[in-house]
């Protein structure tokens, strides 16, 4: 049995409670022989910032970039609202997203049967909903350069942030959404501004050209950002594959994340290019939520997108997903037994806490295996 090396970044707030639960699952894991996995863990964010000076240290780094797989939690909290801004828990993302040129985040807004009544939205505009945003992570407005205040002396500043793709960054997030969408529904909806931005035309042209060259039997329609965002709250079912740029993608992932009842539910996977000799891909996998520092420590948070995030690097970097289609039907099983966590909670439903919505998935994972 080939031993897999998992790499854990459980970061700040509720960061450290739900990779706890994810830890559960990896126990079971090694403990029915049916996988072998090896962790080590290591600190990211505030945590991080508190013990080293920095969002993440470059061993930790150097151990990211030698897993087969990162889990990551969540990072950030006002206890660092003062630190300065390269160093700010959040750096320590960026820097992981970055330099493991993570170029590709995939984030699929699925609505669970037992959850539709949590949206939002009327149950029939979101039941069965199932789509997934392909977000372009590691260009754009996040790393864009300059990135500057200035101060222009009369009183006044100057804030400057910078947007910019190159073509291949344009193309290999295009493949990546529509390789995707061949193995779902064969939809891709490119999202942009091309009406205000430049970046919006190259993408446009880009997303076109990819297409027409390689994946004409894939079905393509452009649509503009903000219509994009209406459109996910009028009637999200007519999308299958959404791929857009690190801003707008940063904003479209948590409108469709909320469609689904809660940003709890939610994992997210960011994946790096195929190396030429091994084939593998650097990998981090993390909720889509935050590290909700108002409900830290006190077993409320909702486990599921984290462990639901290791389910996914079951599927794209560990060559299981037997399993990972196990661990996904174990969610949706607990649900279905009316268990539920804070977040979640509906009439007539039975609330519980963080550790015990881990073991309830762990028992569920036991009667299917
Ligand atoms: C996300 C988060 C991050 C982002 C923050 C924490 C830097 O909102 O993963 O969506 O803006 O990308
Ligand atoms: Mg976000």
């Amino acid at each position: 049995m080939a031993t897999h090396k998992l790499f854990l970044l459980p970061g700040d707030g509720i960061g450290q409670e739900v990779m706890a639960e994810v830890e559960r699952v990896i126990g079971w894991f090694n403990q029915r022989g049916v996988a072998s996995f090896e962790t080590e863990s290591g600190l990211a964010g505030g945590t991080a910032y508190d013990t080293h000076g920095e969002a993440i240290s470059d061993a930790d780094m150097a151990l990211a970039d030698s897993a087969d797989a990162v889990l990551f939690g969540a990072v950030g909290g006002p206890k660092w609202d003062g630190v300065d801004y390269d160093k700010r828990p959040e750096a320590g993302l960026l820097r992981l997203r970055k330099d493991l040129e993570l170029f590709a985040n995939l984030r699929p807004a699925i609505c669970y049967p037992a959850l539709a009544d949590s949206s939002s939205l009327k149950r029939e505009l979101v039941e069965g909903l199932d789509i997934l945003i392909v977000r372009e992570l590691t260009g754009g407005t996040y790393f864009g350069e300059p990135k500057t205040i200035t101060d222009l002396g009369n009183g006044q500043k100057r804030a400057v942030d910078t947007t910019v793709y190159d073509t291949y960054e344009i193309d290999r997030i295009a493949r990546v959404a529509f390789d995707l969408a061949k193995t779902r529904s064969n939809r891709v909806a490119s999202s942009e501004k091309r009406n205000v931005m430049k970046n919006g035309v190259l993408w446009n042209e880009v997303v076109n050209q990819v297409h027409a060259e390689s994946y004409p039997d894939v079905e393509l329609e452009h649509v503009l950002a903000d219509n994009c965002a209406m459109q996910l709250v009028r009637n999200p079912k007519q999308y299958d594959v959404i791929v857009t740029d690190n801003l707008f993608g940063d904003i479209l992932s948590d409108v469709a994340a909320m469609l689904t009842g809660s940003l709890g539910m939610l994992p997210s996977a960011s994946l790096g290019a195929p190396d030429g000799k091994t084939g593998k891909r650097k990998s981090l996998y993390e909720p889509v939520h935050g590290s909700a520092p108002d409900i830290a420590g006190h077993n409320l948070a909702n486990p599921i997108a984290m462990i639901a995030s290791f389910a996914m690097a079951m599927r794209y970097s560990l060559g299981m997903g037997n399993w990972a289609g196990k661990v996904e039907q174990a969610i949706s099983a607990t649900l279905d037994k009316g268990l539920r966590t804070g977040d979640i909670m509906q009439d007539g439903m039975t609330q519980i806490g963080t550790t015990e919505m881990g073991e309830a998935i762990v028992d569920e994972l036991e009667a299917i295996a």
